[in-house]
């Protein structure tokens, strides 16, 4: 198959290219650095050109109330251009639990890039993950200062880039799921404890700090994060991963 993988130099993006290139596909990454632009639409008829599927992993450059206009207008433009071009199978990844957190304007945000999808005229499927491990650094840097990291003790289940990214390889070369496949990692945290687990395996000797209302993760309640029967659990566990 051929497929277009906008957002292909990222972090789930570059893996699900290798992944599908592995197994015999045609898989092409674009992004802005090599003239694709899905914000303002520059280069993207080229790039959809012949594609039977194209999947979509680009990410809004904040997580801040520009997010839903990124994502209403990248979406936009993917879904007239793949139309345009008779893509067959359009994907895209988004987050178990987004539509749990309406506190969040980034989650607010990626549940509008997957109702744009669901309403559009291109046949779809829509992956979501939980947080990525690789996540963790940019959540410990939030909210910390040189001897203390504060975190709330938000139940999460995170997973591996990698898992993710054989998740959404699966997905994009099957029939369009025309609904959503839920997938998470093995064994849920309590945020807090997973930023202690992390400052030791790294040798860090900060100390961790509960605190409830530190960082964007405060703003979730309960277990929305948490995958609700019927999820694929990836296999990776985060010990294993912080000890490659
Ligand atoms: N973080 C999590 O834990 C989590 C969990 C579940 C789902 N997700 C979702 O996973 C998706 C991928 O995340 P990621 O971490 O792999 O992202 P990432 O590493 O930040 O990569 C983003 C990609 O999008 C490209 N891009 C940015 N703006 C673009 C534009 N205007 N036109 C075309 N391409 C553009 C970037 O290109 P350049 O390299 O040229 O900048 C890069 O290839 C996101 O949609 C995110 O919501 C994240």
């Amino acid at each position: 198959m051929k497929i277009a993988v906008i957002g292909g130099t990222g972090l789930i993006g570059s893996q699900v290219v290798k992944i599908l290139n592995a197994s015999g596909h045609e898989a092409v990454p674009h992004s802005p650095s090599s003239g694709v632009d899905l914000l303002t639409g520059q280069g993207l008829a080229e790039a959809l050109r012949g594609a039977d599927v194209v999947v979509n992993l680009t990410n809004s450059p904040t997580f801040d109330d520009a997010s839903p206009a990124f994502f209403q207008t990248t979406m936009d433009n993917l879904l007239a251009a793949a139309k345009a071009a008779g893509v067959g199978h359009a994907v895209i990844l988004s987050i178990v639990g987004a539509d749990q957190v309406p506190d969040l304007v980034y989650y607010r945000a990626k549940v509008l890039q997957e109702d744009i999808l669901r309403a559009g005229p291109v046949p779809y499927s829509i992956v979501r993950a939980t947080q990525f491990f690789e996540f963790m650094s940019a959540v410990l840097s939030w909210t910390a200062d040189e001897r203390t990291v504060r975190l709330p003790a938000t139940p999460v289940q995170p997973m591996a880039s990698a898992d993710i990214a054989q998740a959404v390889a699966d997905v994009s070369v099957g029939r369009p799921l025309m609904g959503t496949r839920n997938i998470a990692g093995p064994e849920v945290f309590a945020l807090d404890e997973l930023g202690k687990i992390t400052l030791a395996a790294r040798g860090d000797h900060r100390t961790v700090t509960t605190d409830s209302s530190a960082g964007l993760f405060a703003a979730v309640s309960g277990d929305a994060l948490i995958a609700k029967d019927g999820a694929v659990i990836a296999e990776t566990t985060y010990r294993e991963w912080l000890s490659r």
